[in-house]
């Protein structure tokens, strides 16, 4: 392994399966996943409906609880949505934040994400907080400062205590369930330029101890390029962590 962080492999299940698929789902990844390799750390991120099912499932198993989304307020009027504490009542020590297809379909910007960080940290939940660029950045050769500026912005006025409190996942649309992945080397570079960011903003200990996630079209296949990388510290999967066996096989990558 390249550096001594914990790595982290989280499944985003998006808008897939309802209660009596997740339920199922839940309890293949508790068998697949009762042992999980020394170093790596495991969390899946079922559609909120879906959590507390999840939650009574998993139990038993080394695998942590995420959430996909979250409001900063702390409770009222904000129909449809879910407060941290609501999360954290069910079990949820971490959450996506800032997914590109929240920024895209449903209009999040920086300044959410940033009130969200600030929100969940507050209450004790990881953020796994998601940046990256679309095809036309990269090809006008801006991915790494759009990342960066997404990081800059999304974190402003955020303190740390201990670097667990944050991971970051680098995500490039144009990767995300399309098949078509980043080269090992494209993730390092931005990922690199991530780790770079969070020095400037956080300092060289907090920044060395907090994990970079790559994240678009990763599966069993080629998750050990990434984590080759210095800076890669896990991936965060949407597609394959539908299929147990997927997951847990590179659960299982992840700990070699
Ligand atoms: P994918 O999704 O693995 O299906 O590309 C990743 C994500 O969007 O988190």
């Amino acid at each position: 392994m390249p550096n001594s962080r914990v790595r982290l492999i989280a499944g985003n299940w998006k808008m897939n399966n309802d209660v009596a698929e997740a339920a199922k789902l839940a309890d293949e990844l508790a068998e697949a996943l009762n042992e999980v390799p020394a170093g790596v750390e495991v969390v899946v991120c079922p559609p909120t409906i879906d959590i507390t099912t999840v939650h009574d499932r998993i139990q038993a198993a080394p695998v942590k609880l995420g959430a996909q989304n979250v409001y900063w307020e702390e409770k009222g009027a904000y129909t449809g949505e879910s407060s941290c504490a609501m999360l954290k009542s069910a079990g949820c020590t971490y959450c996506i934040i800032g997914h590109s297809e929240r920024r895209d379909y449903f209009h999040e910007t920086d300044a959410d994400e940033n009130k969200k960080a600030k929100a969940l940290i507050a209450a004790g939940i990881t953020p796994i907080f998601c940046c990256g660029e679309s095809l036309e950045t990269r090809e006008a050769g801006e991915h790494v400062s759009l990342v960066c500026a997404q990081i800059k912005a999304g974190l402003e006025g955020i303190e740390l205590t201990s670097a667990d409190q944050l991971v970051i996942a680098y995500e490039p649309i144009w990767a995300i369930g399309t098949g078509k992945t980043a080269t090992a080397a494209d993730a390092q570079e931005v990922c690199g330029a991530i780790r770079a960011t969070l020095v400037e903003i956080f300092g060289e200990q907090l920044a060395g101890g907090i994990r970079v996630l790559y994240g678009g079209s990763a599966k069993p296949e080629n998750i050990a390029g990434f984590l080759a990388e210095e800076d890669v510290d896990g991936a965060l999967v949407g597609g394959a962590s539908l299929k147990a066996d997927a997951f847990s096989a590179m659960v299982e990558k992840a700990g070699e």
